[in-house]
């Protein structure tokens, strides 16, 4: 595994997006030959979109040819509810790149038939011919996308019931309300995403220092799904130092030293 450590979240921001740009415009995507690239929502990636935006309006990476799946969505909110992943995806990112809408996936929230809704999903991503690179974040309990702790690490795209510890850290979003926000979400599997050529894991801010303590230094373990990525061939956790804080001081310095050189 890879731990690419940055000053600050701003940094961490123009490395994703330069990194994405890149990924992209190495793979010279065609109609024939899409590229396809997994999602997140959350705080954390939002300055990579902004980056992502600004390149694509510069001219320096398209996404003309790009096919996206987004990880997750809450269970029982509209597309249109400003607090869905729907909602955000098109407001933070889609609406200002040249993205083709039928090229976009995100799960449907407002499904009545989980178990259709989730193979389908699998199967589009399947037919899509696998994911290129898998970008995500990662949760204060070491989630991700909402594969909380306990979650079989070779799940696959199914409804998940959240944490009391996630409901609080996302009712940020719902006027700091518990109540307003859902209980449950359909996400991509820790298998899923294990499946990807290649993962990418933005953490920043002092909050997700255990997570990643638990994720880079202790055992694979479902109870950290993050740590799931120790076995992934190509994983990188992209972070900035108060992310670190948790971490020995010789696996920081080690991460340090090796990837001084690399992109
Ligand atoms: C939610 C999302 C995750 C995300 C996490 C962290 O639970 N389902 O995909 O990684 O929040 O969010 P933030 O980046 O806002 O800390």
């Amino acid at each position: 595994m890879r731990v690419v450590i940055k000053k600050d979240k701003q940094a961490v921001a123009e490395w994703a997006a330069h990194y994405v740009a890149y990924k992209i415009n190495r793979f010279r995507p065609s109609a024939k030959k899409p590229f396809v690239l997994g999602l997140p929502t959350g705080s954390t990636p939002l300055g990579m979109y902004e980056k992502l935006i600004e390149l694509n309006q510069a001219g320096k990476v398209s996404f003309e040819h790009v096919v996206t799946f987004n990880m997750d969505e809450y269970l029982g909110l509209e597309p249109t509810h400003p607090q869905s992943y729907h909602y955000f995806m098109f407001e933070n990112f889609f609406k200002h790149i040249n993205i083709q809408q039928k090229n976009i996936h995100i799960l449907d929230g407002m499904t009545k038939d989980y178990a259709k809704e989730c193979r389908n999903y699998e199967q589009a991503i399947k037919d899509a011919g696998g994911v290129h690179l898998f970008i995500g974040g990662v949760g204060e309990d070491g989630h991700i996308a909402f594969n909380e702790p306990f979650s079989s690490l070779e799940s696959r795209t199914r409804v998940k019931t959240l944490t009391d510890s996630t409901i609080k850290a996302n009712s940020r979003f719902f006027d700091g309300d518990i109540s307003k926000v859902p209980t449950m979400a359909l996400t991509v599997g820790v298998g899923t995403i294990m499946d990807a050529e290649e993962v990418l894991i933005l953490a920043t801010g002092a909050n997700k220092a255990n997570a990643l303590k638990h994720s880079i230094e202790g055992a694979i373990s479902h109870v950290w799904t993050l740590s799931a990525l120790q076995r992934h061939p190509h994983g990188i956790i992209l972070c900035d130092r108060d992310a670190t804080g948790a971490l020995a001081p010789e696996t920081v310095d080690y991460f340090l030293d090796i990837e001084k050189n690399n992109f």
